[in-house]
């Protein structure tokens, strides 16, 4: 049987006080609604429908996903209002799963839980058990059968509704052919005056279809974002899933409540993570790599064996094997550090590489280079790269040595094991194995006397 998925979006979020819709505020830098529609991908969704209501320009191009049927709900009547609006979409032959654009953390194992229990010609449930059931739809049960759920608002006045702490999720499994029918004969009769999607169950209930509930591993799971408390919680869920399961690749975690991962970490075994080290996109660590405080590495990879020092950002670029960066090492996109090769505290990388073996130990800006094997840029080597309206590049041969504050200025080329004497500032061609040293003359005046300031009357 195919899958069609339905995602319920179309709500304001007003508590969000925000111009972005709801679902787009991002956890772990992701919009909430594209996890969504990711744990629908993982359970072989064959057809996602997404009904929106607000906001739909910078949805459809935020969630730029060519497969997804967008179905527009321009008045917020409730929820199953908000599923008719998609039932064009559904064949008959399909199952249906709901799911929520702002319940982000529902887990694709959880999913198929659900679509394993759901029954044949009945509907699966998602419910869970709640200390404080307060605003949720509780579940009503007869002879331990699930026949109907009443919201919150509409038992009022009842108290044993309202002691009732299985709650419905909203998350629900039933086939397309049924939850027309069942659609088809819901009325806004109550306390919100909306069209409730819960309604169905008591349908279902009435026309003898069994109703079979599943669970969640943990509440969190379904809990949606209402506002940006909410929000920061399940950021913070997210990441406590993303740290354990980082753990269990095999890398050490010095303190596992501070590590933010917004994308996709790979390692290799025995690496170490110290505090507050930040994760983006896409992030491979090779064996042994050692990572010191306050780093943030983005799109990029890291060889065996080498040595982040606090405070370091790497971005778009390539770690070779065995190197040391930092501290306050920055490699800005574009950037290749060849095995073994160093660059200590304030220096700066774009658009270059270092070849094996070379070191940048101190205060430099390595720009738009290449930097051969084994070469040593002295402490304020600065590439000249930029001439007001273009970009220049820089070459130094293998064995060159840039003596300490240098300016090499670009375009230029430093032959092998050439040396540029410390202070220099040079624009020419360097050759193979030969001095440079551009320096002014030094002037000598003995028995110099300094000026005196005049004593004030
Ligand atoms: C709903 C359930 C309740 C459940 C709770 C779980 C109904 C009637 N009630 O209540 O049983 O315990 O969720 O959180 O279904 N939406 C639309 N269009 C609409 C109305 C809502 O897209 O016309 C979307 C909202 O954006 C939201 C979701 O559906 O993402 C739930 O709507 P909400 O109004 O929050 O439902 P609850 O009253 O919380
Ligand atoms: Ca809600």
């Amino acid at each position: 049987m195919g899958l069609s998925v339905v995602i319920l979006a179309a709500g304001k979020g007003t508590r969000m006080r925000s111009s972005l819709p709801k679902v787009l505020h991002p956890v772990a830098n992701t919009p909430m609604v594209q996890h969504v529609i990711n744990a629908a991908k993982a359970v072989n969704a064959d057809n996602i429908n997404l009904i929106y209501g607000h906001g739909a320009d910078v949805l459809k191009s935020t969630i730029s996903d060519s497969e997804l049927h967008w179905v527009e709900q321009a008045e917020q009547l409730g929820t199953g209002h908000a599923v008719i609006q998609s039932l064009p979409h559904l064949p008959d032959d399909h199952n249906v799963l709901i799911l929520y654009g702002d319940v982000p953390l529902i887990k694709p194992s959880t999913l198929e839980r659900l679509l394993n229990t759901q029954p044949e010609n009945g509907i699966g449930l998602l419910t869970v058990v709640l200390d404080d059931p307060t605003g949720y739809g509780r579940i009503v049960r007869e002879s331990g059968n699930v026949v109907g759920i009443c919201e919150h608002k509409d038992a009022a006045g009842n108290d044993a509704l309202l002691a009732i702490q299985e709650v419905n999720t909203g998350i629900m499994a039933v086939n397309a052919e049924l939850l027309k029918t069942w659609l088809g004969r819901i009325n806004n009769d109550n306390a919100q005056q909306e069209y409730y999607l819960t309604d169905i169950i008591a349908l279902a209930n009435e026309d003898g279809a069994p109703i079979v509930a599943a669970h969640p591993d943990s509440a969190v799971e379904v809990e949606g974002a209402n506002d940006r408390v909410q929000l920061a919680n399940l950021e913070r869920e997210f990441q406590r899933r993303a740290a354990e399961a980082l753990m269990r690749e095999g890398a050490s975690l010095l303190d596992p409540s501070r590590i933010d991962i917004r994308g996709s970490v790979t390692v290799g075994t025995d690496v170490v993570i110290d505090a507050n080290v930040i994760f983006e996109g896409e992030v491979h660590l090779e064996s042994g790599v050692h990572i010191e405080a306050n780093c943030i590495l983005r799109n990029c990879s890291i060889g065996a064996g080498s040595y982040l020092r606090s405070h370091t950002l790497v971005e778009n670029s390539i770690v070779g094997e065995n190197c040391t960066l930092g501290p306050f090492a920055r490699l800005r996109p574009d950037s290749e550090m060849k095995n073994n090769s160093h660059v200590g505290n304030f220096v700066e990388m774009k658009k270059s590489t270092l070849g094996e073996g070379s070191k940048a130990n101190h205060l430099s800006y390595i720009g738009d280079s290449e930097v051969g094997q084994k070469v040593n840029i002295g402490a304020g080597t600065i590439t000249c790269n930029y001439d007001g309206a273009n970009k220049h590049k820089t070459i130094i041969g293998d064995g060159a040595f840039i003596g300490s504050n240098s300016s090499l200025v670009a375009p230029i080329t430093i032959g092998e094991n050439a040396t540029v004497g410390a202070g220099s500032t040079v624009s020419k061609q360097i050759e193979d194995d030969v001095l440079v040293v551009v320096r002014g003359k030094a002037v000598k005046k003995t028995g110099w006397k300094r000026p005196v300031k005049k004593a004030k009357d």
